[in-house]
C-alpha cells in the first residue's frame, strides 16, 4: 500500500509545510516541552509525526546522540531501526480508542516512572487522546504537571473539544489541520518519482481535490488509479466521480429514471467507486440545500429539484452510504436510494 510504504519517515518527509517547520522549531528549541497536542483531521500525519519525533529524539547519530548539528532520524542505527518496528522499549504507544479507563492510563502513568532505557527519552504516544475517560484525564493531568524529565507525552487527537482544558493547557499544541491541496499534490509527486510513474499534474489536483484533505486518502486513490491503470484527466474523473456525479444528479433531475439506471449500470462497468460518488453527490446536493437556504449565492450552481426533494434525496444517499460498508453489490444502495427516491415522486 502506498500510503504505508510512503509514510514520512524523515522530517523533510512531512509534506505538512507548517507543521515541518513546527517541529523543527520544538526539536531545535534549548529545552525539550514534555507534553505535546497534535491536533488534526485523519490522515494529516499526527502518527507519521509522533514516531519521527520519537525517533528524532532518541536516534543515535545526530545532534541529540552529540553528532553534529542534524536533527533528522538516521533512519539505520539500532534505536531508529527499533522504533520503527515497534520494538523500542522507550516508545509506548497506546490507542486511547480501544483503551481509555483509568487502569490502562495508570499502567502508562507506572512506566513514566522508569528511566529509559536504550534511549534519551521515553516517548509516550496516546492516539485518539479524546476517548480518555474522565478518570483518565484526571491521573493523567498529575502526570503532565509534573512530568519526569526524561518523558515526553505526544497526545494525538482529531477532536480537540473534548479534551478537558486543564490538559490541553499543558501541552504545546500542534495544528496539523487539513491537509492543503498543494503539500498533497508534493506527496503524490514523491510517490510518483519512487515509483517511477510518469503522471499529469492535472490528474494529481484532481487527485488532491477530491481527497477529503487527508494525505492518506489522496495516497489511496491514486494507488487505486495506478492499479486500474487509469492514464487520462477524463479518466480519473470519471473513476473519482466527478464528472459522473454531476451527470447522475442530472438525470434524477430531469426525472429519467431509466437514464439514472443505465447511467450507474455504467458507472460500475468502468470501475468508478460508488463511496466517493456518492460522497460527491452529497456535497453537491448539501451546496444545493444551502442555496435554496439563502445561506449562500452560488449563481453557477442550479437545479430543478425542489428543497423537499433535495432533503430526501440527501436522507436516502446517506442511508445508502452507511450501507455501502456491507454491500455485496458495489451499485446495490445507490439503485435503492435512486428507486425509492422515485417511488416517492410518482
Ligand atoms: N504530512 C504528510 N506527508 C506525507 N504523507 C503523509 C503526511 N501525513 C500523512 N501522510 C500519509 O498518510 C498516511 C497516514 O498518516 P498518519 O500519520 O497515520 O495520519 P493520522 O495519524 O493523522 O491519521 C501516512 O502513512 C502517509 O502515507
Ligand atoms: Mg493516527
Ligand atoms: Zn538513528
Amino acid at each position: 500500500m502506498y500510503y504505508l510504504k510512503y509514510r514520512p519517515k524523515t522530517i523533510s518527509e512531512i509534506d505538512n509545510s507548517r507543521v515541518k517547520d513546527f517541529v523543527k522549531k520544538i526539536l531545535s528549541a534549548a529545552d525539550m516541552p514534555h507534553a505535546l497536542l497534535f491536533v488534526g483531521q485523519k490522515g494529516t500525519g499526527k502518527t507519521s509525526t509522533a514516531r519521527i519525533f520519537a525517533k528524532a529524539v532518541n536516534c543515535l547519530k545526530n545532534k541529540y546522540a552529540g553528532e553534529g548539528n542534524g536533527l533528522e532520524p538516521c533512519n539505520v542505527c539500532d534505536n531508529c531501526l527499533a522504533i520503527d518496528n515497534s520494538s523500542f522499549t522507550d516508545v509506548i504507544e497506546m490507542d486511547a480508542a480501544s483503551n481509555r479507563g483509568i487502569e490502562e492510563v495508570k499502567n502508562l502513568i507506572k512506566e513514566t516512572a522508569f528511566l529509559p532505557m536504550a534511549g534519551r527519552y521515553r516517548v509516550f504516544i496516546i492516539d485518539e487522546a479524546h476517548m480518555i475517560t474522565p478518570d483518565g484525564f484526571n491521573a493523567l493531568l498529575k502526570t503532565l504537571e509534573e512530568p519526569p524529565k526524561s518523558a515526553i507525552f505526544i497526545l494525538a487527537t482529531t477532536n480537540p473539544e473534548k479534551l478537558p482544558k486543564t490538559i490541553i493547557s499543558r501541552c504545546i499544541k500542534v495544528n496539523f489541520g487539513k491537509a492543503n491541496h498543494s503539500d498533497i499534490e508534493t506527496m503524490l509527486k514523491r510517490i510518483a518519482d519512487s515509483e517511477k510513474i510518469k503522471i499529469d499534474q492535472s490528474i494529481l489536483s484532481l487527485i488532491a481535490a477530491h481527497s477529503d484533505d487527508s494525505f492518506r486518502d489522496a495516497a489511496k486513490i491514486f494507488e487505486e488509479i495506478i492499479i486500474q491503470k487509469i492514464a487520462t484527466p477524463e479518466g480519473v474523473e470519471k473513476f473519482i466521480g466527478t464528472l459522473g456525479r454531476n451527470d447522475l444528479l442530472k438525470t434524477i433531475e430531469e426525472g429519467d429514471e431509466k437514464r439514472s439506471f443505465s447511467w450507474i449500470a455504467e458507472f460500475s462497468g468502468t470501475g468508478g467507486d460508488f463511496k466517493i460518488l456518492i460522497e460527491s453527490m452529497l456535497a453537491v446536493l448539501h451546496d444545493l440545500l444551502l442555496i435554496k437556504k439563502g445561506v449562500y449565492e452560488d449563481k453557477k450552481l442550479t437545479t430543478k429539484l425542489t428543497s423537499k426533494e433535495i432533503s430526501r434525496l440527501i436522507k436516502l444517499l446517506l442511508e445508502a452510504y452507511k450501507m455501502q460498508k456491507n454491500t455485496p453489490v458495489e451499485s446495490l444502495p445507490l439503485e435503492i436510494a435512486i428507486t425509492e427516491f422515485y417511488n416517492d415522486k410518482s
